[in-house]
């Protein structure tokens, strides 16, 4: 088992690569998120006068990095050429951006959702979590404003934040958001499969690419890997779910269903936890695991005032569990070895740390941030130690950390 991370722009390295084909790709692509980019980001573009456009025409929080790198069908057209023919790509998307990079993919000729033959591609996986709150600009705030109304109350003790609305226009608008309203919970992971000949099975049984290792990701003798990953919120404890925790939204279904007398099936699947994968969002211990001597930097969040400082401040880290059931679920027959995965736009490293806990022979990673590469390679060099001594998923790297630390007085 070996990886590689290499500190360079994913399309040049695609462009000059001549190794050996991969089995398949997972991929967190940066999702382009500030339209604003188009307003002001644009070579040549008057530049913003206010600092906040300033910062998102950079992209998301301001990263220059955040481009569409995955929505131009040439980005796929390169990744074809390094994949075995009908190779499965995993990508995460953004519910706000995620049709550009499914039909970005469709365009360079990968199969998303249709049928051939017997063959039916899955369109997506969900994975879905508790934190995240609704950012949409506020219809009764925004009233009163345009009336030049001001909020008596606005930000004082008992009111934080908003104020009671003073015109009537305003009252009437209360609770009503028309810029991204919906609260964020849900995040897309596009399944695609690369272009292939039409007598796919002779394709799959030469190469191992192609087809997916469902009994490899199963929960228990009967519960396949469903294509929906559900996060508990981060403030739940062991017995509790906080009220934010979408496990709280499916037992809302289960409430419905047993009026129709379904209620046995989904407590069962509810107390066996499948075929839904539980998987909490990164903490602190899984986002800084083996950059202990690395500098401390700012995190930028998405809200105000809401920066920390850390050994790893990579804006948008995926779990590493969830990387790993997905890897798992990518992952071809051991007669197939050196099984390769590649992992464009790497960040941190957490896909290629989830392969790595998956089993694949050969883990190659991309990412064009010097600093970020560095930051991926500690913690990948410490990964790799902890899953030699015998770690078997993230809260085990994470221990192995912990008793290093302990042992050096840290
Ligand atoms: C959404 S982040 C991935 C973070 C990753 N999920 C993790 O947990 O470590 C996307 C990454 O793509 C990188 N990136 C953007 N454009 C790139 C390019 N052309 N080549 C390689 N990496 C790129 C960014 O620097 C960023 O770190």
């Amino acid at each position: 088992m070996k990886f590689e991370l290499f500190a360079a722009n994913f399309l040049n390295w695609a462009a000059t690569y001549d190794g050996p084909p991969f089995h398949a790709l997972l991929s967190d692509w940066p999702y382009n998120l500030e339209s604003i980019a188009k307003r002001f980001g644009k070579p040549g573009s008057i530049p913003a006068k206010d600092v906040s456009f300033n910062r998102a025409s950079r992209g998301f929080l301001g990263h220059s990095w955040d481009t569409a790198i995955a929505y131009d069908p040439a980005t796929w057209e390169l990744v074809t050429r390094l994949l075995h023919p009908g190779a499965f790509c995993l990508s995460f998307s953004h519910p706000r951006t995620q049709h550009r990079l499914a039909l970005a993919l469709e365009n360079a000729g990968y199969e998303i959702g249709q049928t051939i033959g017997l063959f039916q591609v899955p369109v997506t996986l969900g994975w879905t979590y508790g934190t995240g709150r609704p950012y949409g600009a506020d219809a009764s705030i925004a009233a009163d404003r345009r009336a030049g109304a001001e909020r008596p109350d606005k930000g004082h003790d008992g009111h934080a934040g908003k104020g009671t609305p003073v015109t009537p226009l305003a009252q009437d608008w209360e609770g009503y958001y028309y810029t991204q309203p919906l609260k964020p919970c849900l995040e897309l992971v596009i399944v695609a499969r690369g272009p292939s000949s039409p007598i796919r099975l002779d394709s799959i049984l030469a190469t191992g690419a192609g087809a997916m290792n469902i009994d490899g990701s199963r929960k228990g003798e009967d519960h396949a890997f469903g294509n929906l990953a559900l996060v508990h919120s981060l403030d739940c404890t062991g017995g509790s779910c906080a009220p934010d925790c979408p496990v709280l939204s499916f037992d809302g279904p289960a409430h419905y269903f047993q009026r129709v007398d379904w209620a046995y099936e989904i407590a069962e699947r509810l107390a066996e936890a499948s075929p839904l994968f539980y998987v909490p969002k990164p903490g602190l211990g899984e986002r800084n695991a083996g950059c202990g001597d690395l500098p401390l930097r700012e995190r930028r969040c998405a809200n105000p005032g809401g920066s920390t400082i850390q050994h790893n401040p990579h804006p948008t880290l995926k779990p590493v569990d969830l990387c790993r059931q997905l890897a798992v679920l990518l992952l071809p027959p051991a007669r197939y070895a050196p099984r390769r995965i590649l992992v464009p736009c790497a960040g941190v490293g957490s896909e290629m740390i989830g392969a790595l806990l998956a089993g694949w022979d050969e883990v190659v990673g991309v990412e064009v941030s010097p600093e970020y590469a560095q930051i991926g390679q500690q913690r990948l060099d410490w990964a790799m130690r902890a899953i030699e001594l015998g770690a078997r998923n993230v809260g085990e790297i994470v221990d192995a950390q912990q008793g290093v630390q302990l042992r050096l007085g840290m």
